[in-house]
C-alpha cells in the first residue's frame, strides 16, 4: 500500500485562519490573502534534488511540465490529473552582448517568454485551471493587462471551460488582444486602467459569481514559484546573488519570496538570493513604499510604455512586502527609456523581449551602477514576456522616434535597383561576405 499524498491547506497570510484547500474563496473575511501551505514531502533536501533532477526530460505525463515537476511543493494532491499544456522547462540563457550593456560579469537571463503562450503566467495558469477544475468551477475570469488574460484563454480552452476577461481599452499590447480574441475569451475593453479593471473584476467575483484566477488567488503563485525552483535546478542548486523581476501587479515578487523561502525550509538550497523588484519610473508605488521603510501603502496613477506593469495599486502588495523583507531584497525604478534601450540590445542579441520585461535588465544595470548589485555578483534577470507580444513598441522605437535612440535600426526603402543595394553595402561594408 503505498503512503496517501501530503495533503495541503490554506491559511490567511494576515490573522492565520485556516481554510481547506478546496475552499473556492479567495480572501479571508478579514480581507487578508490566502497562501498554500503544503505538508512536507518527509524527504530531505538531497532527496528531493535527486527526485527533481530525476524527472528533468520526462517524455511522458505531468512531469514533462516544467511546473508539475515540482509538484511536491505546486499542489502534491493534484496527482496526475492536471491541466497543463506542458509549460516551463524555459531558457537559462547567457548573452555577452547584455552582460556588457548592464556593467555585469555573471548575468543569466531566464527567459519566461519560451512558454506555450508566451509569458511566465503559463506557470500559474496551468494550476489556476487545475483547481478552478477540482472545485467544479464552470467559469474563469480575470482582469489583465494582456498576458495573463492571453494564458487564462488557452488554458480555459484546455480545460473546456469558458473564460472572460477584463482588460484596459488602450492600453493592451497587439500581441496580446490578438491572443485573447484567438483563443476565445469573453473580452471586455474596459474604458479605464488596470487598477479600474482589477476592482470590477471583484466586485463580479463578490456578486456576481465569477471565479477569478487573476494572482490574488493563491494557487497561481504556487505555479508562478516554479520560474524560481527551475532557474535553481538550470544552476545546478548553487543560488545566484541576485534574483531581478518587473514588478508590476507584484505577484512574480510574492510567488519568488515563497519559493525561496520554502527551497531553503526544504533543504534544497542553503543560501538565499536576494529579490531585486525592478518598476517603470511612472508606476512604482511598491518603490515609493520601500523608499520609506514601507511604512505605508501607495497608490499611484500608472503611466509607462510597458503597458504590462502599467498599474498604480498592486494587488500583492503584503506579501510581496514580506518577500523583500525576508531576502534581504531590493526595489528600484528604470526610465522608460531605460527599459526600451535594454530591450533594444537584448532585443538585437537575437533573444527578444517585450518592454516590461527589459525592466530587469535596466534594473540590473541600475543596480550595478549603485553598487548595490557587486561586480562578480551572479545575477539570473528574468524576462517575463516574448518579443512579439509588443510588436508596436518595436517599431515605434527603431522606425518612428524622431532623434534614433540608441540602437534604432531603421529599416531603408529602396527602387528594385542593384544601384540601390549597391549604395547601401558602400554604407556597410561589412554585409559582405
Ligand atoms: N512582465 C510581464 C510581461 C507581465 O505581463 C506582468 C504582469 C509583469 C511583468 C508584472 O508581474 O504583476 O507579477 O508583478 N502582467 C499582468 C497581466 C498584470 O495582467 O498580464 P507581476
Amino acid at each position: 500500500m503505498t503512503a496517501p499524498p501530503p495533503t495541503s491547506r490554506q491559511v490567511c497570510a494576515a490573522c492565520g485562519r485556516v481554510f481547506s484547500e478546496t475552499d473556492p474563496r479567495l480572501q479571508c473575511e478579514c480581507g487578508g490573502l490566502l497562501e498554500l501551505r503544503h505538508e512536507h514531502s518527509g524527504l530531505t533536501g538531497a532527496a528531493l534534488r535527486a527526485l527533481f533532477d530525476d524527472r528533468r526530460g520526462a517524455a511522458h505525463g505531468p512531469f514533462r511540465s516544467g511546473v508539475w515537476r515540482y509538484r511536491e511543493m505546486v499542489l502534491p494532491t493534484a496527482g496526475d490529473d492536471v491541466v497543463t499544456y506542458p509549460e516551463g522547462n524555459t531558457p537559462l540563457l547567457r548573452r555577452p552582448a547584455v552582460t556588457a550593456w548592464a556593467g555585469a560579469t555573471d548575468l543569466w537571463l531566464k527567459h519566461e517568454g519560451h512558454n506555450p503562450t508566451g509569458s511566465f503566467k503559463d506557470r500559474g495558469m496551468t494550476v489556476g485551471l487545475t483547481q478552478a477544475r477540482r472545485i467544479g468551477a464552470t467559469a474563469v475570469a480575470c482582469a489583465s493587462t494582456g498576458n495573463t488574460g492571453a494564458a487564462l484563454g488557452a488554458y480555459a480552452a484546455l480545460a473546456g471551460l469558458p473564460a472572460l476577461a477584463f482588460v484596459p481599452k488602450g492600453h493592451v499590447a497587439l500581441g496580446k488582444l490578438m491572443q485573447l480574441v484567438a483563443y476565445g475569451v469573453r473580452t471586455l475593453l474596459v474604458n479605464g486602467d488596470f487598477d479600474v479593471c482589477q476592482e470590477l473584476a471583484h466586485a463580479s467575483s463578490d456578486q456576481l459569481g465569477v471565479y477569478l484566477l487573476n494572482s490574488i488567488n493563491p494557487f497561481r503563485l504556487e505555479g508562478q514559484k516554479t520560474i524560481v525552483l527551475e532557474l535553481l535546478q538550470q544552476l545546478d542548486w548553487e543560488p545566484p546573488d541576485w534574483i531581478v523581476v518587473p514588478a508590476g501587479n507584484l505577484g512574480n515578487t510574492a510567488s519568488f519570496g515563497k519559493a525561496l523561502a520554502e527551497a531553503r525550509d526544504w533543504g534544497l538550497i542553503t543560501k538565499i538570493p536576494r529579490i531585486a523588484a525592478v518598476q517603470a519610473e511612472g508606476a512604482a508605488p511598491f518603490a515609493l513604499s520601500y523608499r520609506e521603510g514601507f511604512a505605508r501603502r501607495h497608490r499611484v496613477e500608472a503611466h509607462t510604455v510597458a503597458t504590462a506593469i502599467r498599474i498604480g495599486n498592486p494587488a500583492s502588495y503584503e506579501r510581496a512586502v514580506r518577500a523583500i523583507r525576508e531576502t534581504d531584497g531590493v526595489v528600484t525604478t528604470v526610465t522608460d527609456d531605460e527599459m526600451l534601450e535594454a530591450k533594444a540590445v537584448i532585443d538585437a542579441a537575437g533573444v527578444g523581449c517585450e518592454p516590461a520585461s527589459a525592466a530587469s535588465v535596466a534594473g540590473t544595470r541600475r543596480l550595478i551602477r549603485e553598487r548595490i548589485i557587486g561586480t562578480g555578483q551572479r545575477v539570473v534577470a528574468v524576462l517575463t514576456g516574448h518579443l512579439l507580444k509588443d510588436p508596436e513598441s518595436v517599431i515605434r522605437y527603431h522606425q518612428e522616434t524622431e532623434a534614433a535612440p540608441p540602437g534604432a535600426n531603421r529599416p531603408i526603402e529602396i527602387e528594385p535597383r542593384l544601384a540601390d543595394v549597391e549604395r547601401v553595402l558602400a554604407a556597410a561594408p561589412n554585409l559582405r561576405r
